[in-house]
């Protein structure tokens, strides 16, 4: 922007310099199109960024940045570059944030609106805060070609390396599109508002000239598709707000950055408050499904639990919660669905987040009810050995502490990939309802009995003494406990007590691992 003004001006006149040319950038890309983005129930750049933060908290910079020029870009005007950037506070916790003004040439990503957000990714590493991006952005801008990309480059390299130092959360709030999806795709957490954001790499008119196929935003890349279908996001709420105060609530169970430990927040509920409901939810036959959740509601802290990705992969069940008062990360079986079995998406969200839980330091509770991992020619020919593997890969690798509480049946490989405590889990701990085998007794009688029940005068008498025997030799928590794989069964009312007890016993945990540059996780 030329400048309006002269050498010699007085104050006065340096200041309304200032002023008009902040007041250009806020204004973004002007009334008609900032209109139109509310017509289309989305809120501002700068309205997104009031609803995220604590009240006048937000410090901006970069403000006066502006795009490179180039051939295609001379005389584009490009206010804020497209995206506002600063810090502020939530919780009265430090963060920093990138906001995408798709008034401004759509939000599209050039090299100078990649240097204002690389700029606060670097702030944040440094100071150890989280990286907050509200995305809204048509990809990379067109009329800046390989700058637009490198720009790209930079915000994915960064995404990369703070990977596991800072928590990363993107909010998709429009049609992010290319660019605009990878750099999310890199980050710990998406959360989507419905009805208004897309995520795709290429939009329906590249698709329909491409592959002729007809398809509309929302079926290719709508919340519905990605926190269904796709597995792509987390989260989905009903608006921008919705998705912004998401945002807060997920940063509460998390810490600032690798360093430290998650936020405490006080509760009257008491520790020792005793569990009877638990005892009318689970009942002792193995066949009678029970609501998974019942059970986390009643074990944490007032009954609050942040699923996550509570619609994709409903066989398990992730989320946060908090034990007198501590974030912990919880992995379940849901009896529910598809019997709780282990299958390729379920492996793939739960070894996500335990992942993510290891990273910030946010212990882990396993709920384990579960006959196996799902058997089948679509699995074993999608790969479930090489899913699997990664929750299996995941359990071992964390270093936090690792509860693991045994509600019902726990079978086979699905037994260890639920965190047994072979596989690394601090404390073990069963229900009286417990069986731990390597299969039902049915199944098991029928195989290792089968020629003795064939050749019985009394087939179905004999099968029946069979299974008997063997609910009798394992199917029973028991058998476990005798050996040492278990380290008590406990009163399923004294449930939320012991938890948090032995949660206390392992807060100042310490693990070390041999010397690598990484693991190598099964992908
Ligand atoms: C520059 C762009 C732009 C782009 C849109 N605009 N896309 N400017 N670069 N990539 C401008 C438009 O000209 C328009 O300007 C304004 O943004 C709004 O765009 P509309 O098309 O009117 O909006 P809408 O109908 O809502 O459609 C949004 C959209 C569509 C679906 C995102 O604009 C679109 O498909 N854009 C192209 C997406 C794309 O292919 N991007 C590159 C991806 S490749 P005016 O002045 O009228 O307001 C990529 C490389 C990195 O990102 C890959 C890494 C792996």
């Amino acid at each position: 922007m030329a400048r309006m003004t002269q050498p010699g001006m007085e104050l006065q006149e340096l200041i309304a310099e200032m002023e008009q040319r902040r007041g250009k950038v806020e204004a973004g890309g002007g009334k008609e199109r900032q209109d139109k983005q509310r017509a289309g129930g989305k809120l501002t750049a700068r309205e997104r960024i009031d609803t995220l933060l604590d009240p006048g908290s937000f410090l901006e910079m970069g403000t006066f940045v502006e795009h490179r020029g180039g051939r295609l870009m001379q005389g584009v005007e490009a206010p804020g570059e497209g995206v506002v950037t600063g810090r502020g506070t939530i919780d009265g916790r430090q963060v920093f944030v990138f906001s995408q003004d798709f008034t401004v040439l759509g939000g599209s990503l050039g090299k100078m609106n990649a240097a204002k957000v690389t700029k606060i990714m670097d702030l944040a590493a440094k100071t150890g805060c989280p990286v907050i991006g509200l995305n809204d952005s048509a990809g990379a801008r067109i009329q800046e070609g390989v700058d637009s990309l490198s720009g790209y480059g930079e915000i994915f390299y960064r995404n990369a390396i703070y990977s596991g130092a800072v928590p990363q959360i993107s909010a998709i709030l429009g049609p992010c599109a290319g660019g605009a999806v990878y750099s999310p795709a890199l980050t710990d957490f998406i959360l989507m508002s419905g009805g208004s954001s897309y995520m795709f790499i290429t939009g329906p008119e590249v698709i329909k000239s491409v592959t002729r196929e007809d398809v509309t935003f929302d079926q290719l890349g709508g919340a519905d598709v990605h926190t269904r279908k796709s597995g792509v996001a987390h989260l989905e709420y009903d608006g921008d707000e919705a998705v912004l105060l998401g945002v807060r609530e997920l940063l509460s169970y998390l810490p600032q950055n690798a360093h430290e430990h998650p936020p405490v927040k006080e509760t009257s509920d008491p520790v020792s408050r005793r569990n009877e409901r638990l005892l009318e939810i689970v009942q002792p036959d193995q066949r009678k499904p029970y609501a998974m959740h019942e059970v986390i509601h009643e074990l944490v802290d007032d009954g609050t639990f942040l699923e996550i990705q509570p619609n994709w992969a409903k066989n398990i069940v992730v989320g946060f919660a908090r034990l007198g008062g501590h974030s912990v990360g919880i992995v379940a079986n849901n009896p529910r669905v598809m019997a709780g079995t282990l299958t390729i998406d379920a492996s793939d969200k739960a070894a996500r987040f335990i992942r993510t839980c290891d990273c910030y330091n946010v212990p882990v509770l396993t709920l384990v009810d579960v006959t196996g991992f799902l058997p089948g020619v679509a699995q074993e020919h999608a790969g479930i050995i090489r899913h699997g593997a990664k929750m299996l890969y995941a359990y071992a690798e964390a270093t936090v502490p690792k509860i693991t509480l045994i509600t019902r049946k726990s079978y086979g490989g699905a037994y260890l990939a639920m965190n047994s405590r072979d596989m690394g889990a601090d404390v073990v701990y069963a229900w009286p309802t417990a069986a731990v085998a390597v299969m039902g007794a049915e199944g098991a009688a029928n195989i290792v009995y089968r020629r003795e029940i064939n050749s019985a005068e009394n087939p179905e008498a004999m099968r029946a003494e069979k299974i008997a025997d063997y609910k009798d030799a394992f199917d029973n928590p028991y058998v476990a406990a005798s050996k040492g794989y278990i380290d008590d069964v406990i009163p399923m009312e004294d449930s939320r007590a012991r938890l948090i007890q032995t949660f206390a016993m392992l807060r100042d945990k310490e693990e070390t691992r041999p010397y690598k540059k990484h693991g190598n996780m099964p992908l």
